[in-house]
């Protein structure tokens, strides 16, 4: 659980980042953390701050969703970046932290963990995590990006319409229970990591070492916007190639599901 007392200096003490959640800032509960960490950059809180939240009563997903956010049992944050890469690279950026999620998670439950292109990351073949990035950016300079993860940590009951499609950490790895802040640390270190890479070494780097852990390679998908096909590959720039009866398609962004 995460404490009613959260003791930011403890929290501190063994995190092993050297920017990601130097500053933090726990709410038991608010709207999203992805507008809280944005408020926190404007008013001056540094790259690398944190805002992590028990229970959001707005909490967003991608594709204007929204994301179930009950108190008690699971991960939500929202971590303040300010990435020296031009807009047209953020989608990069959003495949380096859910890489760096999935290495999270895999070194804190010991389940293979794999990335669901664009933003999702899976266990057992179930969503057990979502990432959204978010920047107010203009075309002459990108502000503030926030990088918001939620991770079903201990949930055991899911709404009608993620009943099928959603895990948690307890439930795929078997265990009781998972503790929060340990695999809090644990993924804003391996997120840190990864975004390091990326802003040193670019979206094709990333790409390369997540090719390894991408979701249903080989299998019948659809993409919004892109038809139905096998997913064939990542490509170095970050897109999906998708062999269709008509062709070979590149998808660039909408969301990629399993056809049956
Ligand atoms: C998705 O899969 O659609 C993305 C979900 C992102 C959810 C997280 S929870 C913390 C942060 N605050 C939000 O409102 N959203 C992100």
């Amino acid at each position: 659980m995460i404490p009613h007392d959260f003791d930011a200096a403890l929290f501190q003490a063994s995190l092993e980042t050297t920017r990601y959640g130097r500053s933090v800032r726990f709410l038991e509960s608010t709207t999203s953390t992805n507008d809280v960490a944005r408020a926190d950059a404007e008013s001056g809180h540094p790259v690398g701050h944190v805002v992590v939240a028990d229970t959001q009563n707005a909490g967003r997903g991608s594709h204007g969703r929204a994301w179930s956010s009950p108190p008690g049992t699971d991960l939500y944050f929202s971590i303040v970046e300010k990435p020296d890469v031009s807009l047209a690279q953020l989608p990069g950026l959003t495949l380096a932290v859910g890489l760096g999620v999935a290495e999270g998670i895999e070194r804190s439950v010991d389940q293979r963990a794999l990335v669901k292109w664009p933003n999702d990351v899976w266990l057992g073949g179930r969503k057990c995590c979502g990432i959204l990035v978010e920047s107010a950016s203009t075309a002459q300079s990108l502000g503030p990006v926030i990088l918001g993860v939620g991770v079903n940590v201990n949930r055991t009951e899911f709404p009608e319409e993620l009943r099928e499609i959603a895990t948690s950490l307890a439930l795929a790895s078997g265990r009781d229970a998972v503790a929060r802040l340990p695999l809090l640390q644990t993924l804003l270190r391996a997120i840190e990591l990864r975004v390091n890479d990326f802003v040193r070494y670019g979206t094709e780097h990333i790409v390369k070492a997540l090719e390894p852990r991408l979701a249903l390679v080989g299998e019948h998908v659809s993409i919004e916007g892109y038809g139905i096909g096998t997913l064939d590959a990542i490509l170095p720039d970050g897109s999906l190639r998708l062999v269709t009866r008509d062709g070979v398609r590149t998808a660039v962004a909408g969301t990629l599901r399993r056809a049956d």
